[in-house]
């Protein structure tokens, strides 16, 4: 065989094509279908957003209003999910949604159905139930009975809706909304590669979102959201981030909330998610969080520009999280139910043109050893 070039974590390794999303990481460049992130987190919504992922393009009105009521008319989850999430209250938010996920497949009547159209109906159920998951989890591991969705409520009111049982002020709906749509695509990143890779043994779309999930767990990837908001609690206060960096990083750490495989410049989610964090501080009379973690973004971390390393999108998404009396568990599962559009549109484009995602790994272990019988083992 000829000389073997081994692409350890597949960096730089481009495997398909997509119409998705595009990412320019040496400018910090993100666009969903064409649309500049800016854009679509300034003047769009969330509901706008799952329309232009999934069915290619801004909706009109009444094409608007179709999704819309589709993702209302299926927030509901069975009974059987429930019962499942009773049976998990204990474990992590992020662990009881892909459990609950898995348990939801048992009850979509397109399951094996890999069709385009079909996937479109699931991933818009599966956008649609998720929150609902992650709400009824959280109240039942806290002691309370699941809330309803309420039909008055668009997606992101509804979830903040269903965890606390009120119904959120506008801005803080707003807040979440934005928070979606940040976190809707991202190309081949390692959850929605690791989506693809179950689409593309023609597995069904229920599977790809579970393995999405467990991916997107890790603090490498969804994880560092909780990671950042465990270190700003740790520091308490800003004169206190130097030497807290200090001894991390000299300790082999990392801060979390910082670095990209991609992005080389700063992420251009942060921005939208630094602004709201400083307003909300200030607002909610705890700027703090927000001080803390500038003091670490304009101070400690200055010297790893050079590197290539700034903030990205989950630094500051942590902080108006815990503003909005969020739990730190509970921001993966966030994460996940901005991504689950993205996901279904990767999983699409996989089984549109699929191909087998089979790499291969260099063998460095023993080579025909012979088998000795245990009883002549020493
Ligand atoms: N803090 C300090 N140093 C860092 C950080 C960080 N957050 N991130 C990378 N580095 C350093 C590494 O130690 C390494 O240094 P070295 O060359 O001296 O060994 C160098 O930068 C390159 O790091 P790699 O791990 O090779 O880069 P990679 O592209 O594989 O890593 C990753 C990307 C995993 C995201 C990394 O930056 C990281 O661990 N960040 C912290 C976790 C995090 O915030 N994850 C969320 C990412 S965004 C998302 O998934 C939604």
């Amino acid at each position: 065989m000829a000389d073997k070039e081994i692409m350890r974590g597949l960096k730089d390794v481009y495997i398909d094509t997509s119409e998705a999303s595009f990412v320019d990481g040496q400018v910090g460049k993100l666009l969903y279908r064409g649309y500049n992130i800016h854009d679509l987190a300034e003047k769009s919504t969330f509901e706008e957003v799952i329309h232009l992922l999934l069915y290619a393009g801004l909706p009109r009105k009444d094409q608007l209003a179709e999704l819309d009521a589709t993702l209302r008319a299926n927030r509901e989850i069975p009974d059987e999910v429930v019962q499942v999430l009773r049976l998990v209250k204990d474990s992590h938010p992020m662990d009881a949604l892909r459990t609950g996920v898995s348990a939801l497949a048992a009850f979509d009547p397109e399951v094996d159905d890999n069709s385009p159209e079909a996937t479109v109906r699931k991933g818009l159920r599966l956008t649609a139930q998720g929150p609902t998951v992650v709400a009824a989890h959280h109240r039942i591991r806290n002691g309370n009975e699941p809330v309803g969705p309420n039909a008055d409520l668009n997606h992101a009111g509804n979830f903040l809706y269903m965890l606390s049982g009120a119904v959120p002020d506008e801005e803080t709906q707003r807040l979440m909304d934005v928070d979606f749509i940040l976190h809707a695509e991202h190309s081949s990143n390692a959850s929605s590669f690791g989506a693809r890779v179950t689409a593309s043994t023609l597995s069904d779309l229920h599977s790809a979102i579970v393995t999405g999930i467990g991916v997107l767990k890790g603090p490498w990837h969804g994880g560092a959201a909780e990671a950042v908001m465990k270190m700003a609690q740790d520091i308490g206060q800003p004169e206190n981030a130097e030497e807290y960096a200090r001894k991390l990083l000299d300790s082999g750490g990392r801060i979390m909330g910082f670095g990209h495989r991609v992005y080389k410049a700063e992420d251009p989610r942060a921005r939208h998610l630094r602004t709201r964090s400083q307003e909300l501080g200030e607002k909610m009379g705890e700027p703090h969080w927000f001080q803390i973690l500038r003091y670490m973004e304009e101070k400690v971390m200055v010297p790893y520009r050079s590197k290539g390393i700034y903030v990205n999108v989950d630094f500051f998404a942590g902080s108006i999280y815990h503003l909005l009396g969020i739990p730190e568990d509970l921001f993966i599962p966030i994460f996940a139910l901005g991504r689950i559009p993205g996901w279904t549109l990767q999983c699409i484009e996989q089984y549109e043109n699929n191909i087998l995602m089979r790499p291969l790994l260099d063998y460095t272990g023993a080579m025909d050893l012979e088998y000795v019988p245990i009883e002549q083992r020493g």
